[in-house]
């Protein structure tokens, strides 16, 4: 895997959407070259204009489809809807072998999303690792993580827990955690992302019942390296 975010092109498959167009600007800010996917490149091409718009031209953003995302890209970041997960691995799988797929999808079951549903896999991420077979490495991160802030300078609140398929990914997906300005915590294997995906229903449930928009979370008592 290449290393420095010059080198590095990520794609933001479902870029289009809130959590991945913020993402996205975010990691194009800290230099890294990034593909919005979208299943409709016009729609991909507008929103990779509207990122270079607010980073007066100083980044390397590019839309096009999510297939041709994901074959261009080292990495690929997973922000659609579960509704669309399955969907939409299936018809980049063999674009990502090889590499690093990073889900940020939560797999919310409209209307009950304040709910913990979680699927027969245990979660979305071991899911997508089921879909995308062993020549890929699976990475889950970022769902706890409100768009709210991210297409914007102010400071998040909310860590990020990285679950995933080996300490290598995890290790490169906390790399991509740091250059969108946040604090990321190797929490394990893959398996323990049915915590973490279920703790945005958890989230969600807080924001309704205290007024806000963006609850997160915080690892206390653990030291920084
Ligand atoms: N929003 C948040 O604050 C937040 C926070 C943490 C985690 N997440 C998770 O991140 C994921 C994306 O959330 P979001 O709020 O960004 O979603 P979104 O804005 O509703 O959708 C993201 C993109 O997914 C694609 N999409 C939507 N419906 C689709 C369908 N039926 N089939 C295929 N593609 C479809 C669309 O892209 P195209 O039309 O361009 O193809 C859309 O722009 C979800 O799994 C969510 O749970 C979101």
């Amino acid at each position: 895997m290449v290393n420095g975010p010059l080198l590095l092109t990520i794609a933001v498959l479902g870029g289009t959407g809130k959590e991945g167009k913020g993402l996205a600007y975010r990691w194009a800010r800290a230099g890294y070259r990034v593909l919005i996917g979208s299943r409709t490149s016009e729609k991909a091409v507008k929103a990779a204009s509207e990122i270079m718009t607010l980073l007066e031209g100083s980044a390397s953003v590019v839309g096009t489809t999510n297939l041709e995302a994901a074959q261009q890209a080292d990495i690929s970041v997973l922000t659609v809807p579960y509704s669309a997960h399955r969907a939409t691995l299936e018809s980049v799988k063999d674009a990502l072998k090889g590499k690093l797929l990073v889900d940020v999808t939560v797999p919310l079951v409209p209307p009950k999303v304040s709910k913990v549903q979680m699927p027969t896999a245990g979660s979305a991420a071991q899911e997508a690792k089921e879909i995308v077979g062993s020549e890929v490495e699976v990475v889950a991160a970022f769902q706890n993580v409100s768009h709210e802030h991210l297409l914007g300078e102010e400071q998040v609140e909310c860590d990020v827990l990285v679950t995933g398929t080996s300490k290598k990914a995890r290790e490169e997906v906390l790399k991509l955690v740091e250059a969108a300005g946040l604090t990321g915590w190797d929490a394990g294997p893959i398996e323990n992302s049915v915590v973490v995906e279920g703790l945005t229903s958890v989230l969600i449930n807080i924001n309704k019942q205290y007024g806000s928009t963006h609850a997160g979370i915080r690892i206390t008592g653990a030291p920084r390296k």
